[in-house]
């Protein structure tokens, strides 16, 4: 069974329809990279995934089960919403780490939050507070959990927004342009562990514009355009040697940026 099936996506703002019937399916453990200009869709599709939006059409499940279906209001409470937020985590390109925390606090609010709603903060306290030293160590950040946001390079700031991500342990961990806000060297350090991840088999989909990683980290590659998926396959195909001539012309326009 796929971990995921998302099929038939469409998603409309005001009159213009920016996702057009988008459909793919993810095994446990692979990476997907999804590449495609600016406005093609790829955040709008991230952010139905995590019901960040509501698509006008379309089914999302996860290991089987029907999270969402746009023709079915019963799938679209928002009670049950919350939860099934939980399958997904979302990483974004401007880090979004709340300013007044610590690194070590950022990574622990939501799963404090959810033990609270749960009645099993006191029990869970210290286990939450190991699972984030250690999801910090794996980043390579044991020595900066008291640090706050500001006192941290960008780079860092996104691998505590990573570590963030993962404490909750979602199914499916979605990158939207990680490094983009960042410098070359920072980006380096960023692509490093999102690569380590995928090794260690973390299910994952990577909107990004550095077109070698898109291709040397996934299983599959999705060249989007204009709401729809032109393109879609082995990642060495689709981006070294692409079959449509709009993923070619896409293509040669960014290694010509
Ligand atoms: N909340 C919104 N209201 C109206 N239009 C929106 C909204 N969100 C996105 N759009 C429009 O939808 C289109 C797709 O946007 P989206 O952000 O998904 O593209 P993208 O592929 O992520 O682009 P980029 O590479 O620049 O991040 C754009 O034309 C955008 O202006
Ligand atoms: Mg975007």
């Amino acid at each position: 069974m796929a971990l995921l099936e998302v099929n038939n996506i469409h998603k409309k703002f005001g009159n213009t329809e920016v996702l057009k019937g988008i459909s793919f399916s993810m095994e446990p453990g692979e990476a997907l990279s999804i590449i495609g200009s600016s406005g093609s869709g790829k955040t709008t599709l991230l952010r139905c995934l995590n019901f960040l939006e509501t698509p006008d059409k379309g089914r999302i499940s996860v290991k089987g089960d029907l999270l969402l279906d746009a023709d079915d209001a019963s799938t679209q409470n928002e009670s049950d919403i919350r939860h099934k937020r939980l399958h997904f985590g979302m990483v974004f390109q401007s880090f979004n780490l709340f300013p007044q925390y610590t690194a070590l606090e950022n990574i622990m609010l939501a799963p404090r939050l959810l033990a609270k709603e749960n009645g099993k903060l006191k029990s869970e306290e210290e286990a939450i507070r190991i699972r984030a030293k250690e999801l910090l160590d794996q980043m390579g950040l044991a020595d900066r959990e008291g640090n706050y946001p500001h006192q941290l390079s960008g780079g860092q700031c996104q691998r505590v927004a990573i570590a963030r991500a993962l404490a909750l342990s979602p199914d499916i961990l979605c990158f939207d342009e990680p490094t983009s806000a960042l410098d070359p060297e920072l980006t380096g350090e960023v692509l490093k562990v999102i690569k380590s991840l995928a090794e260690e088999k973390t299910t994952m989909i990577i909107v990004t514009h550095e077109m070698s990683f898109a291709r040397d980290v996934a299983d599959q590659a999705i060249f989007m355009d204009g709401g729809v998926i032109v393109e879609q396959g082995d990642p060495k195909e689709v981006i070294d040697n692409p079959k449509m001539e709009r993923t070619k012309q896409f293509l040669t326009n960014y290694n010509n940026a």
